[in-house]
């Protein structure tokens, strides 16, 4: 008999921590690499927010907390959804979790059961599929091409729902494209999805402060409030804060879900954790200033980026509406030989060439559900982005 769960085998590990861990090695043995895999803010937490936890500690508030988050950060996350998104919470209806993954996954097992679908739009953040397939239930991707600007299209959307479908899963702006849904773009599946009264609606807002060009960030329940009661909208302070380590992510819904969602943390990793979630509160509250300072920075990066990378032989970039991502296409480099003699065939050998060749670490497309592609993320020094972009163009331009 295995000792291993069977669970196990219906799951990948991340191909995204994959690649940070092996530019981490390469680094380690002494090359000079840049690495463009992880999906985190390259600033540091806010000093406010710093100070929040510091005085945390010393009032001693180090001890278990309710299972779904204090009461203060419910408070904040209630006005924030209320100020930003017009949407209105009771405290039942809110639940803070270890991350915006654990939300995400707790949603998933309290509702999942054998056979149920989840349709996920590709290009796709890694670990979706992955809990849907560790709920036992069967993600169903759709794939939305770059002519579309990797969105879903309301026919597609209408024609991927069954009567076994449970969920759909949109994330605007999006991991890994950037590519975020105006409001007309996501009205229009709002109007497919009303008509399908037995699909509720999981939204992944993580990245809703990283807009540019005065792009309106707007979120399902908002535009539809017909949705608010089967929709879950999900964000957190991990990317918009800068603060990935913390570990603080949170959801608004129907209560009866949230108790079920608050039923499995109970029994698995009870409450977030106490300092961050005053951290959490401080970031909500407190000065909002530098999301803007960080969004200029994150803009120039994107515009140098999309503009550097178009100018690589064979390569394809869109600009996306947000996020700290780029998702070219390597269509053009697929049949060519890298130095190393190795033909590339895939996006997967395209990044396995380029991280050899050149020290760059990309994510390839094929792991979010498109290629062929990849992933950068500019989350990084503008300086290394810069010297990663002109090692791009050199290793595209000796292909052959
Ligand atoms: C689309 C998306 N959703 C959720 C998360 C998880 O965020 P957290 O760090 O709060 O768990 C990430 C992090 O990479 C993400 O990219």
């Amino acid at each position: 008999m295995p000792f291993l769960a069977t669970a196990l085998d219906r799951v990948k590990p991340s191909a995204t921590i994959a690649v940070t861990d092996k530019a981490r090695e390469l680094k380690a043995a002494g090359r000079n690499v840049i690495g463009l895999g992880s999906g985190e803010p390259d600033f540091d937490t806010p000093a406010n927010i710093k100070l929040a936890a510091i005085h945390a500690v010393e009032a001693g508030k180090t001890k278990y907390t309710a299972v779904d988050g204090i009461p203060e950060l419910k408070q904040a996350i209630i006005a924030k959804f209320q100020r930003e998104n017009g949407l209105t919470y009771k405290p039942n209806q809110i639940i803070v979790g270890t991350g915006g993954k654990q939300v995400l996954y707790n949603a998933l097992m309290a509702t999942i059961n054998p056979g149920d679908e989840v349709i996920i739009p590709a290009p796709y953040w890694v670990s979706y599929p992955e809990m849907v397939a560790l709920a036992g239930g069967e993600s169903v991707p759709v794939v939305c091409t770059a002519e579309f600007g990797f969105k879903l299209q309301p026919a597609a959307l209408e024609a991927s729902i069954t009567p076994k479908t449970k969920w759909i899963i949109l994330n605007s702006p999006s991991n890994p494209t950037g590519a975020a849904y105006s409001r007309a773009e996501l009205k229009a599946l709002t109007d497919v999805l009303v008509k399908h009264p037995h699909v509720w609606v999981m939204t992944d807002d993580m990245y809703e402060h990283l807009v540019y060009d005065d792009f309106e960030f707007t979120t399902p329940a908002q535009i539809e409030p017909k949705l608010f009661d089967r929709t879950l909208t999900v964000n957190g302070v991990s990317k918009s804060y800068c603060m990935t380590g913390w570990r603080i992510g949170y959801a608004g819904g129907p209560a009866e879900l949230i108790k079920a969602m608050s039923t499995i943390q109970s029994q698995s990793t009870s409450n977030p954790c106490s300092i961050a979630q005053w951290a959490a509160v401080e970031a909500l509250t407190g000065p909002q200033d530098f999301i803007d300072a960080h969004n200029k920075v994150f803009k120039e990066r994107r515009d140098l980026v999309v503009s550097m990378l178009n100018q690589a032989a064979g390569i394809d970039c869109p600009r996306p509406e947000g996020a700290f991502y780029v998702y070219p296409s390597c269509a053009g480099t697929i049949g060519k030989t890298a130095p190393s003699g190795k033909k590339i065939e895939t996006d997967q050998d395209f990044v396995t060439e380029l991280l050899e060749a050149e020290g760059v670490a990309v994510v390839q497309g094929s792991a979010f559900g498109l290629g062929p592609a990849f992933r950068i993320s500019y989350a990084t020094k503008t300086s290394d982005l810069e010297d990663a972009c002109k090692r791009i163009q050199r290793f595209c331009g000796n292909l052959r």
